[in-house]
């Protein structure tokens, strides 16, 4: 076994041990090989060592990563030279997103598994790929045709462009901005219509719809306070999937919400800031525990989700029960149906 600091782990190497947060929370269980997500999300806990095996284990992607990590690389390549005012080079970014809708319309079970890495230095970048996939997975629901799905994506990777413009203290400050920054920082929905305006290979849609993708249901959003079928249909997905994903993720000041709490408050929400359809197919297809995530319970057990039911009840789904909170493997893993035992309820993901 080696003691391996984070800066020197490397894709193929095994677990041998269980990681842990600060707080005693496990984070990857011992046997897990190391994929180059587990390192960003290692770093975003600031775990600085973690134990492998000495013999490394031969890493092979599945598609689906392959595909993550090209839209990620490309999106965050893009914005970073939109930050220095350089003209948006999309063709290579539009292939990977079409690609990834291409992989989301043939199967999106593993999509949802790789959504929800967090990475302080990434969060933009992140985000924006993680609203990219749940927006597809809701045009898909929705049988959307397949070129309105393709700009919708377009539009979905490039919603948060415009914060190429603002200031980097106000984007990546941890705790709540001021009214002052807040007021700077909205300015990032025209700012994105601008950029994407200037960019010719990019259908006219997708500057208006970037334009509006904090307006709301009711008339309270910016930058003009458009309502319901005003505001395209394509923005009224992407402002959901936007606020489903910022809620589901940790942030300094607060924990992330779980899939379920997630789509509660966006229930409580709709009547105000979101269309009532879109977000009931959004929450069918998109608030649920995908099988194998690896999911810790109330009772303190560890357990991996055997089978997820879309729809609304799919939010309690039945799971096997793997380990006891810091101890060993269970060693008969039983099977729970958390739809039938009530007071037994997730409240944290581990991988
Ligand atoms: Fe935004």
């Amino acid at each position: 076994m080696l003691k391996k600091p984070i800066s020197r782990l490397k894709p193929g190497m095994r677990l041998a041990k269980d990681v842990f947060t600060d707080d005693g929370r496990i984070l990857l269980l011992k046997g897990f090989v190391i994929k180059p997500r587990y390192i960003q999300r290692l770093s975003a806990y600031n775990v600085d060592h973690v134990f492998v095996e000495e013999e490394l284990v031969p890493l092979k992607l599945i598609d689906e990563e392959v595909i993550y990590e090209d839209v990620f690389c490309n999106i965050k390549s893009v914005m970073e030279r939109a930050r220095l005012d350089k003209p948006l080079d999309i063709e290579t970014l539009r292939e990977t997103v079409y690609e990834l809708v291409r992989q989301i319309l043939n199967d999106d079970t593993v999509f949802m598994a790789l959504t929800g890495i967090r990475d302080i230095d990434n969060y933009t970048f992140l985000h924006s790929v993680d609203v990219c996939i749940y927006s597809v997975i809701a045009a898909k629901a929705l049988n959307m045709p397949l070129d309105e799905i393709r700009d919708l994506a377009l539009a979905a990777i490039l919603h948060d462009i415009g914060k190429c413009r603002i200031p980097l203290e106000i984007l990546n400050k941890p705790g709540k901005l001021t009214d002052e920054e807040y007021f700077i920082m909205k300015n990032h929905s025209i700012y994105g219509m601008e950029i994407t305006e200037q960019t010719p290979e990019l259908s006219a849609r997708i500057p208006k719809i970037i334009c509006q993708h904090h307006e709301k249901w009711n008339g309270s959003g910016y930058p003009i306070g458009l309502k319901d079928f005003d505001i395209d249909r394509m923005a009224r997905i992407i402002s959901i999937a936007d606020v489903y994903d910022a809620l589901t993720a940790n942030r300094v000041y607060r924990k992330r919400y779980m899939p379920h709490e997630a789509a509660e408050y966006l229930m409580s929400q709709t009547e105000q800031f979101f269309d009532p359809h879109i977000l009931q197919t959004f929450i069918s297809n998109i608030a649920i525990y995908p099988e194998n995530l690896i999911v810790m319970l109330n009772t303190g057990e560890v357990a991996r989700v055997l089978s997820s039911r879309r729809g609304l009840p799919s939010m309690r789904p039945i799971v096997s029960v793997i380990t006891r909170k810091n101890g060993p493997p269970v060693l008969d893993p039983y099977v729970l149906d958390l739809q039938k035992n009530p007071t037994v309820f997730i409240v944290d993901i581990i991988s």
